[in-house]
């Protein structure tokens, strides 16, 4: 037993500690997440989408991490433009779905991990990202919808999740630099956990959509898929792109992909992307799924 975690420290891992083993890309589409609840997902519209996320729930069932830090954004259910806060972490034990004007989604209860959420709070704080606290909130599309990608419809979710929203709605949003650099503070807060826990990381949102105004239905694929290889293979040299060329390229919701940067911030330099898939369109957006490894 001493050898063989010894075997596993001198490969990098130690198991007494917490660790981030994967980052998860995907939209976070409302309209996914109806399809499945009402038993859609067999039409001829869906066929497409389904079976580009089937690869992603084997992996899911394969891989099975214990926690699921979920970055996603409320879209005016949880908060309003009374109070914008703009990184909230969920410290609470269990976070309802939420009422988005046609009753709550039939889908389980989502369950806290208050030790570490309180953990990863007071890591960040310390290392000067001042984030909101959040006991009590109901969790929207933005964080209900990836968890129906990745886990379909089970009786309860596989995971426990640690909700980590972030304001896109409202400008002034954080920079990608910013997000990055949280995500980066996200990974030292997940290692320095005392506790055998694997962890993923998701970047919910995007791709390119716009759903409002004169330029409503903005899609711009290869845009996109040349951020995406950046965001896995150079993160870096995205970290700078500024809300002005996020709206002109991949409309106005679009800026919502900062999120995955955040993601991405909480990986390795050394990454493998395992799973890739992307699908035009689905509702009025670009649809995108990467699943990137941690490499040992
Ligand atoms: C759609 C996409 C979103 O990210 C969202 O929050 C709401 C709607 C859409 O494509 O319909
Ligand atoms: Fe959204």
């Amino acid at each position: 037993m001493a050898v063989a975690r010894l075997m596993v420290i001198a490969a990098g891992v130690n198991k007494d500690m917490a660790r981030i083993i994967a980052g998860i890309g995907t939209s976070h589409i409302p309209a996914i997440g109806a399809a499945v609840d009402n038993g859609k997902t067999g039409e001829a519209y869906w066929q497409p989408l389904m079976n580009g996320i089937k690869p992603a729930r084997e992996w899911m069932k394969n891989t099975r991490p214990d926690v699921c830090i979920i970055v996603y954004n409320d879209h005016a259910s949880a908060f309003s433009l009374e109070s914008i806060s703009t990184f909230s972490i969920g410290v609470g034990d269990v976070f309802p779905p939420a009422d988005e004007g046609y009753g709550p989604r039939k889908v389980p209860v989502v369950e806290g991990h208050s030790e570490l959420a309180w953990h990863i709070a007071e890591s960040l704080i310390l290392d000067e990202f001042d984030m909101t606290m959040v006991n009590d909130m109901p969790v929207d599309h933005g964080l209900t919808v990836p968890l129906t990608i990745m886990y379909d419809q089970p009786d309860a979710w596989p995971c426990k999740v640690i909700p980590l929203s972030v304001n896109v709605v409202q400008y002034p949003q954080p920079t990608g630099n910013r997000c990055y650099m949280l995500g980066k503070a996200i990974r030292r807060a997940v290692e320095s956990f005392g506790d055998d826990l694997t962890v993923a990381v998701f970047g919910t949102g995007g791709m390119s959509h716009q759903l409002q105004g004169e330029r409503a239905g903005v899609i711009n694929r290869d845009y996109d898929l040349k951020w995406l290889d950046k965001l896995v293979n150079d993160p870096e040299s995205i970290t700078g792109i500024n809300h002005t060329e996020y709206m002109r390229e991949t409309g106005s919701e679009g800026i919502e992909l900062i999120m995955w940067l955040i993601m991405r911030g909480a990986m390795a330099a050394n990454i493998n992307e395992v799973y890739r898939f992307d699908h035009v369109p689905v509702s009025n957006t670009h649809y995108g799924l990467t699943i990137l490894e941690n490499r040992l």
